[in-house]
């Protein structure tokens, strides 16, 4: 431990430089991966989109993925596919981004939340059920920063009501739950490829499944929801017609390109998260007041994210630990606040404080600490410096 004063409170801070609490990491390998794709045929989406999509599938052991320009572009796609509309009530998460509600609200239907088991930060089956009525059409569960939620729970209560599943495996990607690939589970899953994420495109998402129909309705949904050789105009070869509200998420090969040198990356990436993670669990385990994230169980995460929980005896809350780790430029963040706290959902839904307190319980104390294969044995060091430092000036 160390009694060094600090930065928040008139020391100098632990470091110089900023150090985010998230960041890509792109060698000179997937530099000339995109530069090589510039001079293909195709920038839009071509082959090399293809490429990537069955390397993702692949790696999760499922028929189908289809890539698309972003973690929320690919929620809406899943949830159109799932065909959730105006009358129906879609289950999640409030401990999420607004985005993982967005399946429901982008498509007309209403986002229902339901409270979090603590412990592993996700949705609590029994919650769940509790919340399902005969307008539930599925359940949009989030593996909070990679930790799997309770896949076994949440499926037992849609096959109870016949629920269509959406996994939000944006934190997850790379993991495995009892030996099967995070993503493998019913109906479609999600990621995104945002820079922060386990692996990234710059902006990019992928839905995966194992169900025909719906991989089609995705890739028709995706392209303008247009049907490019229309029964009966075969001697009409410019004749392409929509029909129905598609969208233009297309990503383009530059992207993919960068994501399937990422995927080659892919291990190295989590034996350096996997190991960041350690040091921080060994040093945290003796600093009084920090709840460190729960050990896996039957499962093997890519974490995304580190999230700590700060209780009372740390001896300063979230709030001033939070400021105290931005004065040693150490950059954290909260995930998230809760969706119920938000102007839209309030003003839309008439959702209020106080209607998750287990959510609401964790979120108080939630703070996610820097993890990300860019860092350094000396950026660790110093994430941890900083927090000691913090807990003794408090502890005296
Ligand atoms: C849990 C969760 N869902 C959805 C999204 C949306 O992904 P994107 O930023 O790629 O649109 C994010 C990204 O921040 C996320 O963390």
């Amino acid at each position: 431990m160390t009694d060094r004063t600090p930065a928040h409170y008139g020391g100098e801070p632990v470091r110089e430089a900023v150090l985010g609490y998230g960041s890509q990491s792109i060698s000179e390998t997937e530099k000339q991966a995109v530069v090589e794709a510039l001079d293909g045929d195709y920038i839009t989406r071509g082959p090399t989109v293809e490429a990537f999509e069955e390397r993702v599938a692949d790696l999760v052991g499922v028929d189908h993925a289809v890539a698309t320009t972003s973690g929320t572009t690919a929620l809406h796609l899943a949830g159109r596919a799932a065909g959730f509309g105006e009358g129906d009530e879609v289950i999640t998460t409030p401990l999420t981004f607004a985005s993982t509600a967005h399946v429901a609200t982008y498509c007309g239907a209403e986002p229902v939340f339901a409270d979090i088991d603590p412990h592993l930060r996700s949705l609590d089956p029994e919650a769940v059920r509790e919340q399902v009525t005969e307008d539930t059409e599925g359940i949009v569960p989030m593996h909070y920063t990679g930790q799997p939620a309770d896949i076994e729970g949440l499926l037992e209560v849609a096959d109870e009501h016949d629920l269509t599943v959406i996994w939000d495996a944006c934190h997850a990607f790379g993991g495995s739950w009892n030996g099967e690939p995070i993503g493998a589970q019913r109906d479609m899953a999600m990621f995104s490829f945002h820079p922060v994420k386990n692996i990234t495109t710059g902006e990019g998402g992928m839905v995966v499944t194992d169900d025909d129909e719906l991989a089609d309705r995705l890739r028709r949904l995706r392209s303008f929801d247009m049907d490019y050789s229309p029964e009966g105009h075969e001697s009409e070869p410019w004749y392409q017609v929509t029909e129905g509200l598609g969208y233009n998420y297309n990503v383009t090969d530059i992207q993919a390109a960068l994501g399937l040198a990422q995927l080659d990356r892919l291990d190295e990436f989590k034996r350096r998260r996997d190991e960041i993670i350690a040091q921080y669990n060994e040093a945290f385990d003796d600093v009084p007041g920090i709840r460190t994230p729960p050990e896996p169980t039957e499962s093997d995460p890519m974490y995304h994210l580190y999230a700590v929980e700060i209780g009372e005896e740390f001896g300063c809350d979230r709030e001033e630990f939070v400021n105290a780790m931005h004065a040693e430029n150490i950059g954290v963040q909260v995930h998230y606040v809760p969706l119920h706290y938000h102007p839209y959902f309030q003003e839309e839904f008439g959702y209020e404080r106080g209607d998750y307190p287990k959510a609401e319980a964790v979120y108080d104390e939630l703070v996610s600490l820097p993890l990300h294969a860019e860092m350094d044995e000396e950026d660790v060091d110093d994430v941890i410096a900083a927090v000691e430092a913090l807990h003794t000036y408090h502890a005296e």
